[in-house]
């Protein structure tokens, strides 16, 4: 089989090792890869990975090293073109031509739609593993990029902890996650935060001033609160314009961790989980599986349908915004 792999959507830390995986799976099993630069665009593009040969193929050694490297050196990219009927005609065309049998995608739910979509023109195989920071999809427990984007953070908040507390300030730290709150939560209570404002909760300004009034009653001289960038009352620039004028009592200053949360070598957790979907994905193809997402539910390696892994808002599990609460005295 001639098995093409590639990178979509938002990059994140441990593609790389996801498609090292792949590559040392399929190729001694007799198979070839065809690596595929910047997602479904490069798809259309025909802009392949080629060898020192100029072959539009991978080799064992082409991925030798590649599992401590963030980002993905395949690129990454959101097409715009494959979203239009003729773009999905062109791939179609583009993978008979090269005689590609079957996909790995590895993203996130717009790279899952995508392949859907994909689907209905084509007869190949597609089988996809979890790839974004935010850990928004259901059929894994965690995706690829989450682990190390949380370290990120947490290195990020712990640093700024250091001047907060020299200053006798409150900080609210932004965090990725587009709609969920997963790397918001795991970073306030992993860097011990006072509070955590996320899309799946109701951000309660009055009940927050309440509580902060408190802790500075109780001699807390430095407050961390993380919000996730898609809290319903807004970002933290916002949400800080609105405790000021509810009367926190803190001096407050703001920080947005941004894309910073994207890159840097990724956690040991991140390169386990990318290599053991990238290596279960080839499997599927091989078992003849179609439509599916490698992932890890309770260390099970598990295939879920495409549609049910972004059918659904993943929630977040209510003990860890509770044990926040608790903790936060
Ligand atoms: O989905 C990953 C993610 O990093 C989100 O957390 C964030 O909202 C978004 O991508 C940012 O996208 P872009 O790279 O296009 O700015």
């Amino acid at each position: 089989m001639k098995i093409g792999v590639f990178c979509s959507g938002g990059d994140a830390p441990g593609m790389n090792a996801c498609i090292r995986a792949v590559v040392r799976r399929a190729i001694p099993e007799g198979h070839e890869v065809v690596g595929i630069n910047r997602g479904f665009q490069g798809l259309l593009d025909e802009d392949f990975f080629t060898t020192d040969s100029c072959e539009p193929l991978m080799t064992l050694r082409s991925v030798s090293g590649w599992s401590r490297f963030g980002g993905s050196f395949l690129r990454s990219s959101r097409s715009a073109e494959f979203r239009t009927d003729a773009g999905k005609q062109k791939a179609v065309a583009v993978l008979a031509k090269h005689g590609i049998d079957a996909l790995v995608p590895i993203g996130g739910d717009g790279s899952f739609r995508g392949a859907v979509e994909l689907a209905k023109h084509w007869n190949g195989r597609i089988v996809g593993c979890p790839g974004t920071i935010d850990n928004d999809l259901m059929g894994t427990d965690f995706t690829i990029g989450f682990s190390t984007a949380v370290q990120t953070a947490v290195d990020a908040a712990d640093k700024i902890r250091d001047t907060a507390e020299s200053h006798e300030r409150m900080f609210l730290l932004e965090v990725m996650g587009r709609h969920s709150g997963f790397i918001a939560v795991h970073t306030a209570l992993a860097a011990s935060a006072e509070c955590v404002c996320i899309p799946e909760t109701k951000t309660d300004i009055p009940a927050i001033v309440r509580d902060l009034h408190e802790l500075k009653a109780r001699g807390k001289t430095s407050v961390m609160m993380i919000v996730a960038e898609g809290d319903e009352e807004g970002d933290a620039a916002k949400l800080n314009e609105q405790l000021q004028a509810a009367g926190n009592p803190y001096a407050t200053r703001c920080v947005i961790l941004g894309h910073l949360q994207r890159g840097g070598s990724p956690s040991p957790e991140d390169r386990i989980l990318a290599s053991s979907v990238g290596d279960f994905a080839v499997q599927a193809i091989l078992e003849g599986r179609t439509g599916v997402m490698a992932g890890v539910i309770g260390s099970q390696l598990q295939l879920t349908p495409f549609e049910k892994t972004y059918a659904m808002h993943k929630p977040i599990p209510a003990e860890l915004s509770s044990l926040i609460e608790r903790l936060a005295r």
